[in-house]
């Protein structure tokens, strides 16, 4: 048996990433309705927006579905008190130290998983007691690590190390690329933004439509003086360029990004001004569809790989 699918009680172990501005109760609950795990994003949640949400899926699905909380944001507490209050039973932790919740969560009858990029977290993680740990290459969507460590050298190297489940992200979003993480030692994958690009995203329909136009080259990794993201290139990233060709501070870094420039470009749509965090995978994304489309599409694809793998002969 899966140890992802054991674990989460789920029918595949195709995880949906937990995503600011992208993923609310209508796209969590559409992935574990299609038979993955669908994670709710509180990382741009008020508190009772957060509660709002985990209500409304829990209408939605009676599928397992769980809440990813960046442990980065001033009201963190409160965030993880109300997915106790509300009886969620799935965590996925991410941008901060596993020691800090882990075993409060567990405590609490919470099964936990911890986000990381790099071995060395990865060992911390399962020093903290986390139950498996999501390990995200640096070519993924969204906050990442300064090292740059790819998902096809990482996978291996924290497998080598962990004997806990291990979940890989990071250029995931075909059933091939699914099959090949698989067959590096991963339990299951978690998949971003090939589902930001789908009808139950709450990103901008505008912010979807670039993400299917996008082409290979057209992200980059950028502000690792703040927090690592990786960006589609558009104004904004040109003036966070402009600033570094010319010798910046943190300061200025600071100022530049301002207050809310992730919900003004994916969620309000201002593709010129706003923070647009997509993988590079997005160069492989040619279409918006449904989540149980998007399920799908990689399960029957990761079937025609296996299967067509048999009859390559070396
Ligand atoms: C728009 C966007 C927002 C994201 N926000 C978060 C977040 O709030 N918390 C988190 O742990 N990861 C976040 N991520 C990372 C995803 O959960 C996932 O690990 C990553 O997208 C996987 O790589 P991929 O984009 O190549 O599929 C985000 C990714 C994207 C594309």
């Amino acid at each position: 048996m899966n140890k992802i699918k054991e674990l989460f009680n789920i029918q595949y172990p195709i995880i949906q990433g937990g995503m600011i501005w992208a993923s609310g109760w209508k796209l969590a609950s559409a992935v574990s309705n299609a038979g993955g795990l669908g994670l709710i994003g509180s990382g741009s949640m008020y508190p009772d927006v957060l509660r709002e949400h985990i209500q409304k899926c829990k209408k939605a699905t009676d599928k397992p579905f769980g809440i990813n909380v960046p442990m980065l944001y001033p009201n963190l507490e409160e965030l993880i008190q109300i997915v106790i209050e509300e009886n969620v039973k799935i965590v996925f932790t991410s941008a901060g130290n596993p020691k800090t919740y882990t075993q409060y969560l567990k405590e609490n009858g919470i099964t936990v998983v911890h986000v990381v990029s790099s071995l060395k977290f990865a060992i911390k993680a399962q020093d903290a007691g986390v139950d498996a740990v999501v390990v995200e290459g640096f070519e993924a969507g969204g906050h990442n690590g300064r090292d740059e460590t790819t998902t096809l050298t990482l996978i291996p190297i924290v497998k080598e190390k962990i004997d806990i489940p291990l979940i890989a992200a990071g250029g995931i979003a075909t059933g091939a690329a699914m099959y090949a993480v698989m067959a590096l030692g991963a339990d299951g994958v978690q998949v971003g933004s090939r589902f930001v690009a789908s009808n139950e995203a709450s990103s901008h329909i505008d912010f979807k439509q670039m993400i299917v136009n996008a082409k290979e080259g057209d992200t980059q990794l950028t502000l690792k003086e703040l927090a690592p993201v990786r960006l589609l290139k558009n104004k904004f990233y040109e003036d966070v360029t402009a600033l570094y060709a010319k010798g910046t501070s943190i300061d200025e870094l600071k100022t530049l990004l301002g207050r809310a420039r992730a919900k003004r470009g994916m969620f309000e749509g201002d593709l010129e001004e706003g923070e647009l965090e997509i993988g590079q995978v997005s160069g492989l994304i040619h279409d918006i569809k449904s989540a149980k489309d998007i399920v799908e599409d990689m399960i029957k694809e990761f079937r025609i790989t296996k299967n067509n793998m048999e009859y390559i002969s070396l």
